[in-house]
């Protein structure tokens, strides 16, 4: 499979909304996300800004993922990653944070760390977190809003800049007390 990452451009509004309320995102905290909310997300300028940039996952030359890199101005970037349905379990994730990894290290020399975090039910998400060199850090408990109104836990995971480098994951001292 070639995977490539496209930037989206304004001209890819009307393809965003298609995308975003095209699917079912079992694991965010808003699911089904309609055509309002989309286009609330592209004015506030989630996708675009100095704080904000995403990628079309094109393989094969189909759209098939979003990603999307935040706290750009940080130096501890994060990032939200969506696969289209039919693609997923294709390695096309794991593929894409090896990228976003390489791509943030490279653009932005002051990023010392990248986060991510995910529902604690996310096993795909978790997998590629631990494929692609990040370390779990953090499990909270009650921190995942759900649309129904429920807590769910949430979990961190971070790669270092100094571990990308050296091909290692630093252990996490977890016995600090
Ligand atoms: C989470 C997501 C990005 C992962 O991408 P993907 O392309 O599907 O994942 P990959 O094919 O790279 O494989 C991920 C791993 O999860 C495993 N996996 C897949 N489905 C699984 C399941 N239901 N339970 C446990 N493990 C599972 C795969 O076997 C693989 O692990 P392995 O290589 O060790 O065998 C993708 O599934 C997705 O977009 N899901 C919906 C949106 C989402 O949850 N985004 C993350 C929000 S933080």
């Amino acid at each position: 499979m070639d995977i490539t990452f496209r930037r989206l451009r304004v001209a890819d509004d009307e393809s965003l909304i298609g995308f975003l309320t095209g699917e079912i995102w079992p694991f965010h905290s808003i699911s089904h996300v309609d055509h309002e909310t989309a286009r609330q997300w592209i004015a506030e300028r989630r996708f675009d800004s100095e704080e904000n940039r995403s990628f079309w996952i094109v393989a094969d030359e189909e759209i098939t993922g979003l990603l999307r890199l935040t706290d750009l101005e940080d130096d501890t970037p994060m990032f939200d990653l969506r696969i289209r349905a039919e693609h997923r379990g294709h390695g096309i994730g794991a593929h894409a944070v090896t990228w976003l990894t390489r791509y943030l290290f490279e653009e932005f020399p002051e990023a010392r760390r990248i986060e991510g975090t995910t529902r604690y039910d996310n096993q795909p998400m978790q997998r590629v977190f631990l494929q692609c060199g990040f370390a779990k850090e953090a499990h909270y408990r009650d921190a995942w809003p759900t649309q129904d109104g429920a807590y769910l836990d949430a979990v961190g995971y971070a790669i270092l800049r100094r571990d990308w480098q050296a091909g290692s994951v630093t252990p996490v001292r977890w016995n600090s007390e």
